[in-house]
């Protein structure tokens, strides 16, 4: 499958996701998100310019948006960007919101950046095109005080996953829903943890902090107290060897 093919394919399956991603995918994760930003959190600055790289729904914009003067998010679903429309007018947030390919929009803009987030995209593109990817993301950063934040799901071994969070898992909304199973699934895989780190290598940045988890998913909506308590206790018991890795990176000089 050439590289149109896969774009198109992942372009259609977020396109038909698109409306109830944020509720399905989204808010369930923000406790999950709390142990797993919370660090970063206290380390990004405010500043001028933000860009989201594959935005989605508006996750990361919301998130730090009200940190800087002037938002963008690259998307290429236009469903995606519709519902990342409207959670930021909800919170009183402007963005420009780009429907456009992201690794096009990249290679196409020059504008510095004091932030980048790029969560959950890359394990949607090919493997071999990540460390250009990266780099290309490293020259964007304003320097020499740019940060970027990466967060994917990662490969591990299988057999490492705790039972008792896979049982918990199996009971989740997400799965009880049949979320997203009308649609073809796009070619999407966890990236490699070496891979990653190499290519922030190359690109010349610093990791500054990288944390891990599993991926957790409340049973309720809105999370009970036994979700949020058992996110905790799966984090902190379990969460060293996790699937999902954030890593705040910088250009240098901190
Ligand atoms: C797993 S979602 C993550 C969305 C958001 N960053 C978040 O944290 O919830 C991946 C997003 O990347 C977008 N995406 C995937 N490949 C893309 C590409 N080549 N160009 C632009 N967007 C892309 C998808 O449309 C989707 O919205």
């Amino acid at each position: 499958m050439d590289w149109q093919q896969h774009r198109d394919k992942d372009k259609r399956y977020h396109d038909a996701i698109g409306a109830e991603y944020h509720q399905i995918v989204v808010t369930p994760r923000a406790i999950l998100d709390e142990l797993l930003f919370r660090k970063i959190d206290r380390i990004v600055r405010a500043g001028n310019r933000m860009l989201d790289i594959g935005c989605g729904t508006g996750h990361m914009l919301l998130r730090f948006g009200s940190f800087f003067r002037e938002l963008t998010g690259v998307d290429h679903s236009r469903t995606m960007l519709n519902a990342a429309a409207d959670n930021l007018a909800e919170k009183n947030l402007k963005a420009e919101l780009i429907e456009d390919d992201a690794l096009q929009f990249i290679t196409k803009t020059a504008q510095p950046y004091d932030f980048i987030t790029c969560v959950g995209f890359l394990h949607h593109v090919p493997p071999d095109t990540i460390p250009s990817v990266v780099k290309r993301l490293a020259r964007l950063l304003s320097s020499p005080t740019g940060h970027i934040l990466i967060a994917e799901p990662i490969e591990v071994d299988a057999s490492l996953l705790p039972e008792a969070i896979a049982n918990w898992n199996e009971l989740s909304l997400a799965v009880r829903n049949r979320y997203s199973r009308a649609v073809e699934d796009p070619d999407e895989a966890p990236i490699s943890r070496d891979l990653l780190y190499d290519s922030l290598h190359e690109a010349g940045l610093k990791v500054l902090v990288e944390k891990r988890t599993w991926e957790v998913f409340p049973h309720n909506d809105p999370p009970s107290l036994k979700d949020k308590m058992m996110t905790r206790y799966f984090k902190f018991r379990y969460g060293f060897s996790g699937n999902v890795m954030a890593v705040l990176a910088t250009v240098g000089g901190d």
